[in-house]
């Protein structure tokens, strides 16, 4: 990285998960950043290491695309980012290849990540929260060909400002709570779950609610039967059972690179198809294998007459009233509308998550970035925010399913976009 006083790049990364660890990758394997004069680039990462959402690795959870979906392999077969290429490092190829199975473990998938975000090092600085994001002082904006970046060390080392002739938003999905409902030490949400259950006694657990019927929610709820053998566990859900995610093999081509381009360059008629046929791929949707196994476990209470996972269906949280270490949770029935509270002494929200909002990143930068009728943010093919003439660019990596459909979030498409930000950078810096 360059000198504290002349921090200048060609590009900055906000952020530093799955998508801005790929574009790492992008650029370093990119034929027109190899010899030359390379493109600069640095990440800012807030968590203290890499971190892939650590809250939510539950011993069993498996990874919901293709082990080939990784950081590189759709963009570059061969490339030494690739999970194969993690694999035969870790001395796993062949048992990995026996065990006969395209998902693996969300545990083995977060230390491949880590494994690649290792040998990046160089270019990323963790501990640093990227606080704001603005043009230089004294600079207008058709002449500001560069963005200030404003960095905190959290780890008490002050602040820092770099320059950036780019800079690549990727601040990840936003955790969703109902209205007027707040997270404490009991009133959790999942994004925070392991680090909070590990804060408490199990053994004070005697009663839990999780509300939600998503994959988060059918994980957790199997996590607690497991851990916390003596709670009664409450599975609320709005829907009347969980539902299957539909990754058949037609439907998981909606996920495709190519689907990207239709999506983005289709109707308002096409973008609604993909989502009215096709939101069953991954919103609000369990895995076939977690819903059978749930079932199979209720059902065997039952013929053990000793029911401990109860699931209350058709069922909404409304509100949670907080004394002490009560908690009353206050459900409304779909049914009949009728209100009841159920007393438990931790809640779970399993209520997902919003997609990634840059706007308060943005500032007074915000000014300068084009909306769409709906106020959304308008974002060109390459991932670049259509802006009032700013010779700097503005990327986004999530916050973009309104213009590039319903991989923005995912991993699955993480390999080739990070390649089209590469591509489009090396571009603009050659015009
Ligand atoms: P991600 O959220 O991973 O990373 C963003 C990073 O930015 C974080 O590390 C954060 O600390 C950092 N950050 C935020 N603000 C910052 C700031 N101001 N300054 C510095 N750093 C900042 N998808 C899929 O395709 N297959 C799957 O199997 C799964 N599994 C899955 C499990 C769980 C539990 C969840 C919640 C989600 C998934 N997903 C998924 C979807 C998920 O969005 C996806 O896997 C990636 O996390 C997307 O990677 P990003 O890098 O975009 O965001
Ligand atoms: P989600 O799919 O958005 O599900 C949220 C659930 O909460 C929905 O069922 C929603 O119901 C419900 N809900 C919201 N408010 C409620 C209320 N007041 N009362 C009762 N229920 C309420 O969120 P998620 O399960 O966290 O999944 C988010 C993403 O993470 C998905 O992409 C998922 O695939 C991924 N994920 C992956 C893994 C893995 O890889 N193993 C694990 C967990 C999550 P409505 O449908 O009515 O809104």
């Amino acid at each position: 990285m360059g000198t504290p006083e002349h921090e200048m790049y060609d590009v900055v990364g906000i952020g530093f998960g799955p998508s801005n660890l790929s574009l790492a990758v992008a650029l370093d394997e990119h034929p027109g950043n190899v010899g030359g004069r390379p493109i600069s680039s640095a990440f800012f990462e807030r968590q203290p290491s890499f971190g892939w959402h650590r809250n939510m690795l539950l011993p069993d959870a498996t990874m919901q695309i293709s082990f080939l979906k990784d950081l590189a392999t759709f963009r570059n077969p061969s490339s030494r980012f690739s999970f194969v290429s993690y694999l035969h490092d870790a001395g796993r190829l062949v048992q990995f290849v026996n065990n006969q199975d395209f998902f693996p473990t969300r545990q083995e998938f977060h230390q491949y990540l880590e494994w690649a975000a290792a040998s990046l090092s160089d270019r990323v600085s963790y501990n640093s929260d990227v606080r704001a994001i603005r043009l230089p002082p004294g600079t207008s904006p058709g002449s500001a060909d560069y963005i200030q970046v404003e960095v905190a060390d959290r780890g008490g080392g002050g602040e820092r400002l770099v320059n950036a002739r780019n800079v690549v938003i990727s601040t990840g999905l936003v955790p969703r709570m109902p209205a007027g409902i707040e997270v404490d030490d009991r009133v959790w949400h999942t994004s925070e779950f392991l680090d909070r259950y590990g804060r408490i006694n199990p053994d004070d657990i005697k009663g839990v609610a999780v509300i939600g019927a998503g994959q988060s929610a059918a994980e957790i709820t199997r996590f607690l039967h497991d851990n916390v053998p003596h709670a009664q566990i409450y599975a609320i859900m709005p829907s009347y059972g969980y539902a299957v995610a539909d990754d058949t093999p037609f439907a998981n081509q909606v996920f495709d690179p190519g689907a990207v381009d239709e999506y983005y360059n289709g109707t308002d008629q096409t973008r609604e198809a993909f989502w009215r046929y096709h939101k069953n791929t991954n919103y609000s949707v369990v895995d076939d294998d977690v819903i059978r196994d749930l079932f199979r476990r209720t059902y065997g209470e039952r013929v053990r007459n000793s029911q401990r996972l109860n699931f209350l269906n058709l069922t909404r949280v409304a509100a949670v009233k907080r004394a002490g270490t009560e908690t009353r949770v206050k459900v409304q029935s779909l049914i009949d509308n009728d209100p009841q509270e159920l007393s438990v002494d931790v809640v779970v929200f399993a209520t997902g998550y919003d997609a990634m909002e840059p706007t308060a990143l943005l500032g007074d930068l915000d000014q300068y970035c084009l909306r769409d009728s709906s106020g959304r943010l308008r974002v060109e093919r390459d991932y670049r925010v259509v802006t009032s003439g700013l010779p700097c660019g503005i990327y986004l990596q999530g916050g973009t399913e309104h213009t590039h459909g319903l991989s923005a979030s995912l991993l699955s498409n993480i390999a080739i976009r990070g390649g089209e930000i590469a591509d489009s950078l090396l571009r603009r810096r050659a015009a």
